[in-house]
């Protein structure tokens, strides 16, 4: 029986290095398994309903399309259109969906909001993105590094650099810590990551044996590290008028080839969870280059398009890695 049947996945503090690592290994088996076609559906008879208050591209789509894989079925509900944000509260969501569906999978707002949902809802919740973690996009990120080194986990080592106190700079400081790598933090102070969220992923990493470096320094965090990961300066649910003080901020900490070579190691891999800022090919990107004449935040096209970049390995194993969280809560 699976260790986890039946469980939430709210966030990756929940879970134990075993635990985690069990749902890595899942995630490969399943992926070769969907590779080879020889994939067995696990989860015939099951619905699952996906509640979205803010827009998604892999999220949504690595739900669905797992969902569909294992003969499950599913309901999007988007940030319009059902009452929850409007007339209906989540504790009474919660209990309506609990009712009709097997699993909830929630992206939006507080953390809180997912918390209340699996407290009610009376079967296994999980967090498709809050403001203050990503948990899903975690073990995609645990996999996709793991694919591309010959070391174990705990011997590997990135750098996250840029907003670091952000969904994903909170859940790339406690991945690593959990699974004994070493992590390195670069942001400016005010965007250091939350304090709370740092004490547990500080008391993780000394417990898991590994290391959690927090610095102002971007040459300093990613000196010899294997991969380097970044995130958008400004996080949906954020009010546009942050994006002057963000660039202000963040502008050192963009990643460019500069920094890449500033690791040292020619091997370096560069990681996005995507959507990226990195031409003004989309519309934000084009008002974001009238108001601020840049045409690249976070990440260079040049790096983005490199050899280095891997976020669509990334990408693409956010599919594998979520269908592995569903059969490992919902198949006996
Ligand atoms: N990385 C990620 O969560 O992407 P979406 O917002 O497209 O789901
Ligand atoms: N920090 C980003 C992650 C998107 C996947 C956001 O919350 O918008």
């Amino acid at each position: 029986a699976s260790p986890l049947y039946g469980k939430h996945f709210l966030k990756l503090l929940d879970f134990d290095a075993r635990q985690i690592s069990y749902l890595l290994d899942l995630a490969i088996e399943l992926k070769h398994a969907k590779r080879s076609g020889t994939e067995q559906r696990r989860l015939v008879g099951k619905n699952i309903a996906l509640i979205f208050e803010k827009g998604s591209t892999r999220t949504r789509c690595a739900f669905e399309v797992a969902a569909a894989d294992q003969g499950a079925g599913v309901t999007y509900l988007g940030p319009e259109g059902s009452h929850l944000g409007s007339k209906e509260s989540v504790k009474d969501t919660a209990r309506v969906l609990g009712r009709m569906y097997d699993a909830i999978e929630y992206r939006g707002f507080g953390q809180q909001i997912v918390e209340t949902l699996a407290e009610h809802a009376g079967v296994p919740v999980y967090n498709g993105l809050t403001d203050e973690f990503h948990p899903t996009q975690m073990l995609a990120d645990l996999m996709t590094m793991q694919e591309h080194s010959d070391k174990p986990l705990g011997k590997i080592s990135y750098a996250y650099v840029g907003d670091a106190r952000c969904n994903m700079g909170h859940s790339l400081m406690i991945a690593g810590a959990l699974m004994g790598m070493d992590v390195r933090i670069a942001a400016p102070k005010d965007l250091w990551p939350d304090d709370i969220v740092r004490q547990a992923a500080q008391s993780a990493a000394e417990a898991s044996g590994g290391s959690l470096t927090i610095t102002e320094d971007p040459k300093a965090a990613v000196a010899g590290v294997d991969f380097i990961h970044t995130d958008v300066w400004v996080s949906m649910g954020e009010p546009d008028t942050v994006w002057a003080e963000r660039i202000k901020l963040l502008k050192p900490y963009q990643v460019n080839a500069a920094l890449m070579a500033a690791s040292g190691n020619a091997e370096t891999k560069f990681m996005h969870c995507l959507p990226a800022f990195h031409n003004p090919e989309t519309k934000v990107g084009q008002n974001i280059q009238k108001a601020f004449g840049l045409s690249e935040m976070e990440v260079t096209d040049e790096v983005f398009e490199s050899p280095a970049g891997i976020q669509f390995d990334q990408a693409e194993n956010r599919m594998h890695t979520i269908k592995a969280v569903m059969v490992a809560t919902l198949a006996k």
